[in-house]
């Protein structure tokens, strides 16, 4: 009798949460994405979606991200690693605004669609709309044969495995995995990333599974605790420039959903156009600072923000010295190249999100108001 166990304790194995299990199955999801198509021994990236319409994305005029949601996050992130390596030029589009506003699409243009469920009615009417217009449609999704995955020319999936959570947790890692392949493997193929710089990348990118895994050992008690004492916070900010301002916007977005505290990310250069106006000793504000990517920025944007006595949460690099100073909280992470540093930073602001949920007596799976994918309009 003792032994009993629901259906659903055994698919959490362990975990009081599905939001749980899936941040921490990120280490291997993260693995999964990439197996057998990361060779860093032969030095290469294979992927046949991209391989066999390699003549598309050479001579694309512009590549369009079309998502919804934490995926649009993704995309953003898409379109520097696109731009920084490939250098093909990259817009990211909100899903519903892309297909409601007449967009110049011509069949120069390729779309990458993002949906973790594939079954997002926007995203899906915004591809019907690209493709009748002649663009070629490359699809990263999450669940296997899906709407979306079907309407696309190519694509990928992230394999991230089924994720329960309505907040998408290891989904988003697995995209921002799969944009990584995607721009290191274009820009290598048209000589924009140099074999020495495309070496060194592949194999940061292939390091990344296990520095997840330190993270989440090294902070998970420590974020426990700094979720403690948020537990009544009625605003949070995130910051964070270039590749993790899009990082910032998700670790907003993840609070909102599931905690129901109001949350705003911003580029961190940003904040004296508006949020500055908002700092006092009750605003929390996340920072997410790595060593590489404007760092010396970052700092006086800290600066600015002690001055106005606002509480710092930041998320640095292991042995961080300036930010970490000026800090309230300090989060170390391990260092990876700038442009994956996303990946990493993401891990401990979900578990922020999840502990803080949770201790307000959230249901964190199933947020209120929320759905798992948005089926209509
Ligand atoms: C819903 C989900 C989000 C998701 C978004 C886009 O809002 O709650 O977690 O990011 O839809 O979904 P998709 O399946 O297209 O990635």
């Amino acid at each position: 009798q003792k032994l009993k166990l629901s259906l659903e304790q055994i698919e959490k194995s362990g975990y009081e949460h599905f939001m749980l299990k899936e941040i921490f199955e990120q280490p291997k999801s993260v693995h999964d994405t990439m197996r057998g198509r990361l060779l860093v021994d032969e030095g290469v990236i294979k992927m046949a979606g991209i391989w066999d319409h390699i003549e598309r994305f050479k001579n694309a005029n512009r590549i369009i991200i079309i998502a919804c949601g934490t995926s649009w996050h993704a995309g953003l992130i898409g379109e520097y690693l696109i731009e920084e390596y490939a250098r093909i030029p990259v817009e990211v589009e909100y899903a519903s605004e892309f297909r409601y506003r007449n967009p110049i699409i011509t069949d120069k243009d390729v779309v990458i669609a993002i949906s973790q469920s594939g079954e997002t009615a926007d995203t899906m009417a915004a591809l019907k709309l690209a493709k009748e217009r002649g663009a070629f449609i490359y699809g990263i999704c999450n669940v296997v044969d899906s709407s979306i995955a079907r309407i696309t020319d190519a694509g990928s999936y992230t394999h991230a495995g089924p994720e329960i959570g309505v907040a998408s947790t290891k989904a988003f890692t697995a995209q921002l995995t799969i944009l990584s392949l995607i721009a290191l493997k274009l820009g290598k193929h048209n000589g924009n990333l140099g074999n020495a710089e495309f070496m060194s990348l592949i194999a940061e990118l292939d390091a990344i599974p296990k520095k997840i895994e330190d993270v989440l050992s090294s902070t998970h008690e420590l974020v426990q605790n700094i979720a403690k004492d948020f537990v009544n916070a009625t605003n949070f900010l995130y910051l964070g420039r270039g590749y993790n301002y899009p990082a910032a916007l998700e670790g907003a977005l993840k609070l909102k959903e599931i905690s129901y505290i109001h949350a705003e990310g911003y580029p961190a250069a940003e904040m004296k156009h508006g949020p500055i106006a908002l700092i006092d000793e009750n605003m929390p504000i996340v920072i997410i600072a790595p060593k590489k990517g404007h760092y010396d920025k970052i700092v006086s944007n800290v600066q600015e923000i002690k001055a106005r006595k606002g509480k710092v949460i930041s998320v640095v690099n292991i042995g961080d010295t300036q930010v970490s100073e000026m800090s309230d909280y300090v989060i170390e992470i391990p260092e990876t190249s700038e442009c994956f540093s996303p990946i990493i930073a993401s891990v401990p602001l979900q578990l922020l999100a999840y502990y803080i949920a949770v201790y307000r007596g959230a249901n964190v799976d199933q947020p209120r108001n929320l759905a798992k994918s948005v089926t209509v309009e």
